[in-house]
């Protein structure tokens, strides 16, 4: 058995003693999935949680956010920042009820097709809500993968982005569950494998882990430009 068999099984196992408790680890509704991932994606959980609740509250569904006024929206999203975020979360929600009748699709290609969500959403309502076995890759992800793994492929680059995307997708098939192993690895890069001063003698891997083994956690992932 290598690396490869063994990392996925070992971060859900980790992830299972470690996780926080966290009300969108509690639905497979779509909505409130992607709702808490556009929220989730430059903003903390801690600042997140209260928004992820208000917005629920006041748009249950996707049609109550589409039919919404955009100045209630942007006032809802008030403290959170980069704005565009809010409105296109509001025109992704129209266009999910004129075009599809208010269903979220159901699988990953298909919510590619929607104008305002990309790869790292797509992947994370797909498997959280759908279960279906494709990897999210995000900032946490890179980290995660650059320091096991020792890759030193620039972050920025269009290549090292498909070396990631490849990588992350072979270690998903070894998952006793896509969606909890995506929750893992994502939980795991936000509380173990930290981005300053990872405490890689308590983490399940280390005896894996390429860059502990060769003291450069501090110095991947590599990115160049900011
Ligand atoms: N950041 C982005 N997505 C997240 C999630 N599902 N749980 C915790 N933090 C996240």
């Amino acid at each position: 058995v290598t690396v490869q068999d063994t990392f996925a099984p070992v971060l859900e196992a980790w992830y299972e003693r470690h996780k926080r408790n966290l009300p969108w680890r509690h639905t497979r509704d779509p909505y409130a999935i992607w709702l808490s991932e556009v929220i989730l994606q430059q903003t903390r959980v801690a600042q997140g949680l209260p928004y992820y609740e208000r917005f629920l509250n006041t748009y249950p569904h996707v049609r109550a956010m589409a039919e919404a006024d955009e100045r209630d929206i942007l006032r809802l999203w008030q403290g959170l920042g980069y704005y565009s975020r809010a409105r296109n979360m509001h025109q992704t929600a129209r266009q999910i009820t004129t075009e599809r009748a208010g269903k979220f699709p159901d699988t990953y290609q298909s919510l590619l097709q929607l104008k305002g969500i990309g790869a790292y959403t797509a992947a994370a309502i797909a498997s959280f809500a759908f279960g279906e076995r494709v990897a999210v890759v995000d900032g946490n992800v890179y980290r995660v993968l650059a320091r096991v793994f020792g890759i030193s492929e620039d972050i920025t680059t269009t290549q090292a982005r498909k070396t990631f995307a490849t990588l992350a997708q072979q270690l998903i098939q070894a998952a006793n569950d896509p969606a909890t192993y995506n929750q893992a690895i994502m939980e795991f890069g936000a509380i173990q494998c930290t981005p300053v001063a990872p405490d890689c003698l308590l983490c399940p891997v280390h005896a894996h882990c390429v860059a502990f083994q060769t003291g450069r956690q501090h110095l991947l992932p590599v990115k160049s430009k900011k």
